[in-house]
């Protein structure tokens, strides 16, 4: 993944948690070995969980925001009371959770009302290549038990938060998905 995170997830990443409200209370989904610490916003606390537990050894090595807690969770059942954050974010989570819309719901569940929700996901891209990720994802499903052709904007709207802003990139293969709940 080096070479991606130079060429363009890094700013991505950057992209994506610039969205998020700063001095908040916020959840990261599927944190994997942390890449993402250190584009928190000024002052963000809270939690970043994993379901694995090998991603959660690595990311603990790694500086993090103070009052950032690890905490081992499925995306599809948090361990967290309603409306206990302000805002929430994965990136590049939902093309492995076997079902993102119990995880679109739990996220709607433990995030307070008006807060924001941020994605950065890779998904069925739109027009010719449709097709293509479709058969795409007929092996990587099988192989690593990851999604190519997700629809995940439909699915999150689906889901009852509200869908502010997609922002297709590269192609269409990745979107920015900003919702508020
Ligand atoms: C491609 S990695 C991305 C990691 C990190 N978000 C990043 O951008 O570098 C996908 C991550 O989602 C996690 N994951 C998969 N299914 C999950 C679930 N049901 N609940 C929580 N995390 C999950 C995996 O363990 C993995 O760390």
């Amino acid at each position: 993944m080096r070479p991606l995170e130079r060429w363009f997830l890094a700013r991505w990443r950057a992209d994506t948690l610039g969205h998020l409200p700063v001095d908040s209370r916020i959840l990261e989904v599927g944190a994997g070995t942390g890449l993402n610490f250190r584009f928190y916003p000024h002052g963000a606390h809270g939690v970043a969980s994993e379901l694995s537990c090998e991603m959660l050894k690595i990311a603990s090595d790694k500086a993090k925001p103070d009052g950032l807690e690890l905490v081992q969770s499925d995306a599809e059942l948090l361990p967290f009371k309603d409306a206990s954050f302000e805002a929430a974010f994965a990136t590049l989570v939902f093309c492995s959770v076997p079902s993102p819309a119990t995880a679109f719901a739990e996220l709607r569940r433990v995030v307070t009302p008006g807060g924001t929700i941020v994605f950065l996901e890779h998904v069925r891209p739109p027009g010719i290549l449709g097709p293509v990720f479709d058969l795409l994802s007929f092996f990587t499903t099988r192989v690593f038990a990851d999604h190519f052709n997700r629809r995940t904007a439909d699915c999150v709207r689906a889901s009852g938060l509200k869908v502010l802003k997609v922002d297709q990139r590269f192609l269409g293969i990745f979107n920015l998905i900003v919702c508020s709940v």
